[in-house]
């Protein structure tokens, strides 16, 4: 998809030239002083259709009038954002998100929207504006590589946002290019789940993954299979086994602190190209939504890349182990006994547990960075989705400062993590009788166990694991959620990179 572009500019609503001009409106107040100022031009019609009932500016409604050349506007979009002390920065994303879809429905080509007159609490200029770039970019999005049809209708080409005064043009400028950067982010993520297995095998990750250092100058570190032989990632190399498709170990480096020998934050993401279960086969329905089971390391990557393009100050790296789970004949087999990375042994019991194994090496390895701060993102659990259902993310961690920072950036970007307990307790469900663990913890709290299998590899780092297997598929689209891979996880990442330069 190409992206929309999104820019900033001063001006009035009266004297705008647009195909679409957007205005918000909250349920049960009068017009805002924009709309004020567009319904005297326009000879009344907004406060009529106010009146009429027909839109009340609940949440996410939408309200079309043509101006009829009494206005620069060709047409006003008004957009609900329901009662005025419940509009929250999400509200705007939402509303943007739906916006986009019906200018791209009516085939206008771009549209410009005015600033809300509400400031939702507690959150800046920057923030709106942010997250109304997410908000419109990730509302039309759309996957149609494989469509032999162009498709119909075609992509909102550009979008402006009105400030009205100049003082207002820094905060929405920068706002806005946050904003872009990481809905591209969310959206390479999108279109990589959305790539079938068969063109997005390991070796496709890591040349998307070479494509996207060379362009942003990152340095990138491939481990190939005999590396990890010899390094002795017998977890990873262990669920490789079964595909015809050779594992890799990618390494990325951001280096955009200007001190010295800064401590990096480093992130690992799972990337299991296609999860069929292994030995331990899946079942076939839903199947092919494990072609996202890479969604961790797409967004880990997408991440770095956003970094870069944002120029954040601060010391970054991302690390994807990568493999396909299949039960080709060399596959594992219950009851094999790998030796990770670290030296801890494991006992395979399940081949389908096969994200905490990977991991296990990918942890092991990161915590030679020393890192400031280590955070993996996961497609783990199907546990995570009976828990959480569609709204959460999982999240587990050692520290409690890193827990409170993973958690804050979970709320502005509306990607919310909720916390599970990590305690020892639940370390008895996976004692193995041959080896040093075993890798599935037994009925019950199946979430928590494969969190605790993964703290058993990231020695005294403050470490946060976050679950993302509740929410990387939706089963319906949603305001700036399309149906199928959500991306979702990515702008928490991203916010919690933004966050720590501030
Ligand atoms: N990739 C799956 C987890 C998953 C399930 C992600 C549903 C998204 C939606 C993972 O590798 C897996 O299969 N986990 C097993 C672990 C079990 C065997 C202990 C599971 O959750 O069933
Ligand atoms: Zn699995
Ligand atoms: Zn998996």
């Amino acid at each position: 998809m190409k992206i929309m572009r999104v820019e900033t500019k001063t001006g009035r609503v009266t004297s705008e030239a647009a195909e679409v001009l957007v205005l918000t409106h909250c349920e049960g107040e009068g017009l805002s002083q924009d709309a004020v100022a567009v319904d005297q031009a326009i000879g009344g019609v907004l406060r009529d259709v106010l009146q009429s009932k027909e839109f009340e500016g609940k949440a996410n409604e939408l309200a079309l009038v043509h101006t009829q050349k009494q206005l620069a506007a060709k047409r006003i979009l008004l957009v609900g954002l329901g009662k005025k002390k419940d509009v929250s920065v999400d509200q705007l994303r939402q509303a943007m998100g739906h916006a986009v879809k019906r200018v791209r429905q009516i085939k206008a080509a771009a549209f410009t929207v005015a600033l809300p007159a509400v400031t939702p609490a507690g959150s800046s200029l920057v923030e709106v504006a942010q997250a109304m770039a997410e908000g419109a970019i990730l509302g039309s999005y759309q996957f149609t590589t494989y469509r032999s049809e162009p498709s119909a209708p075609k992509d909102v080409k550009g979008m402006s946002v009105l400030v009205p005064h100049k003082d207002g043009l820094r905060p929405v400028t920068e706002g806005v290019r946050r904003g872009v950067a990481t809905a591209e982010a969310a959206v390479l993520v999108r279109d990589l789940c959305n790539h079938p297995s068969n063109v997005l095998t390991p070796t496709m990750v890591a040349n998307e993954a070479k494509a996207i250092a060379k362009e942003e100058s990152l340095t990138i570190k491939i481990l190939e299979e005999r590396d990890m032989e010899k390094l002795g990632m017998g977890a990873l190399l262990g669920v490789a086994r079964g595909s015809h498709e050779p594992p890799k170990f990618i390494i990325l480096e951001y280096k955009g602190s200007k001190k010295k020998n800064e401590r990096p934050v480093v992130l690992v993401g799972k990337t299991i190209t296609f999860d069929t279960g292994g030995i331990s086969l899946k079942p076939a329905e839903n199947m092919e939504h494990m072609k996202a089971d890479m969604t961790g390391g797409a967004e880990v990557l997408a991440s770095i890349r956003a970094a870069a393009r944002l120029k954040l100050p601060l010391h970054l790296i991302s690390i994807l182990p990568v493999a396909e789970n299949m039960p080709g004949g060399r596959a594992m087999k219950p009851g094999d006994v790998v030796k990770t990375l670290s030296g801890k042994t494991v006992e395979v019991q399940n081949t389908d547990a096969e994200g905490r194994l990977i991991l296990s090496d990918a942890l092991a390895y990161a915590t030679r960075y020393k890192p400031a701060a280590l955070i993996d993102i996961a497609t783990l659990t199907g546990a995570c989705v009976v828990a959480l259902g569609q709204f959460a993310i999982g999240m587990f961690g050692t520290d409690a400062t890193l827990k409170e920072t993973v958690r804050k950036a979970g709320l502005r970007s509306g990607e919310r993590v909720w916390e599970m307990p990590l305690w020892e307790e639940y370390f008895e469900q996976l004692r193995s009788d041959v080896a040093d663990m075993r890798n599935i913890g037994g009925r019950g709290g199946g979430m928590i166990t494969a969190a605790l299998f993964l703290s058993k590899f990231v020695g005294d780092c403050p470490w946060v694991h976050l679950d993302i297997a509740s929410t990387d598929w939706s089963e319906r689209e949603r305001a700036y959620i399309p149906k199928g891979p959500s991306g979702i996880g990515t702008r928490l990442l991203i916010q919690y990179l933004i966050d720590r330069t501030l």
